[in-house]
């Protein structure tokens, strides 16, 4: 690891771990096709509007979002888990990738984000097989990793030119991420909606800044164009966004759930390992719902875990899962009204702190 003193600075853009990244299934390659020393979080925000991600979300994300994500210009995501039963995976890959093409074909234009897919790295997960040669078969452009070491998948997906980028919440799991050979990072930090971590994005940023210079994805509570900026100043390349996106009418979630975000603040967060066997933060409404007191919860163990295909639901389809940015959800918009705003507040803040356009 290198020393505090070596730590690169982030005011100037950083050498790249892998200066020629695997290109990126869709058009990466034709976008600077004369310069091969463009980074990989340059080559992926020369396709976006606005530096974000959204973030994967179980039951949440489907395509329709995605593709509202993706045709704004941020790069939208699901969790393979979410397309059930299993053989609809196949469909859903497909839809998104035919109606990338038809707005690109409409839009030449248009700047249009490649799509990711989340995929779930624990022995529980009994469909990782089926839904990872799913994914190498369409050549993903690129793929979420979350738990386990995402070694045996980094690879299969570097042979057909796709990236991987893979969530942590320590340095100790970022470390080993790197040594599996995945080429970005995803930094949970407090206040993340799902599971999440506890450290501050001050704190984890900048420590992993000290070993890696490829690009970071910022986690936790983030859900304007504010936001998304203060991401980049602390040093990560892009915004991973989850909660703000479950406000909005593409969301597969209960209107209830979408009004109790727009109704809620950070006091109204849980942060528990009841529900999954891992810490994650949740609606506390929506616990007293199901009839517990979210202040007295029990302690759960890790056995509990199970994101296989018997996993039961109940966690995240009666127990809503939410950051602590939700008192700034204010109401439930199209997808696309939200990045456009997302990108207009983006803008005011460059302005404000004088950063031009
Ligand atoms: C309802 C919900 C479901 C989630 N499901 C997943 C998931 O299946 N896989 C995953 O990697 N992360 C999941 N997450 C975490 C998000 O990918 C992301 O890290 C988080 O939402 C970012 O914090 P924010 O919600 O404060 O924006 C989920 C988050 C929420 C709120």
């Amino acid at each position: 690891m290198r020393s505090k003193a070596e730590a690169p600075s982030h005011c100037r853009r950083l050498t790249v771990r892998r200066l020629t990244p695997p290109p990126i299934a869709g058009n990466v390659q034709d976008v600077h096709p004369e310069e091969i020393e463009v980074s990989l979080a340059e080559k992926l925000r020369s396709q976006m509007s606005l530096p974000v991600i959204a973030a994967p979300m179980f039951i949440v994300s489907n395509p329709d979002l995605v593709i509202a994500q993706c045709t704004s210009g941020v790069i939208g995501s699901f969790p393979a888990l979410n397309a059930r039963p299993a053989e609809k995976l196949d469909e859903w890959l497909a839809t998104i990738e035919s109606a990338l093409a038809a707005h690109r074909k409409a839009h030449p234009e248009a700047k249009i984000a490649p799509f990711a897919v989340n995929q779930i790295i624990h022995q529980s997960n009994d469909r990782l097989d089926h839904d990872l040669d799913l994914c190498v078969r369409h050549q993903v452009p690129m793929i979420i990793t979350s738990l386990r070491s995402p070694a045996d998948v980094v690879k299969r997906v570097h042979d057909y030119g796709g990236v991987v980028f893979h969530d942590v919440i320590n340095v100790r799991h970022a470390q080993k991420a790197l040594e599996a050979g995945v080429d970005g990072l995803v930094l949970v930090c407090a206040g993340a909606g799902g599971h999440a971590g506890t450290f501050s994005p001050f704190a984890l940023v900048r420590e992993v800044r000290q070993f890696f210079d490829g690009p970071i994805a910022l986690s936790g509570a983030i859900t304007d164009g504010n936001g998304v900026l203060a991401a980049e100043a602390i040093g990560a390349d892009f915004a991973y966004v989850g909660t703000r996106f479950i406000a909005t009418l593409e969301a597969n979630a209960d209107s209830r759930y979408k009004q109790m975000l727009v109704d809620s603040s950070a006091t109204d967060i849980v942060y528990t390992p009841y529900f999954t066997g891992v810490h994650g933060n949740y609606l506390k409404p929506s616990v007293a719902a199901a009839g517990l007191d979210p202040d007295n919860l029990p302690v759960a163990d890790k056995s509990k875990m199970n994101f296989g295909s018997a996993a039961g639901p109940k966690a995240w389809k009666d127990i809503w899962g939410a950051g602590q940015g939700v008192g700034n959800i204010h109401e439930v918009l199209p997808a696309r009204a939200l990045v456009a705003r997302m990108c207009t507040e983006y803008e005011a803040a460059r302005r404000r702190l004088g950063l031009g356009r």
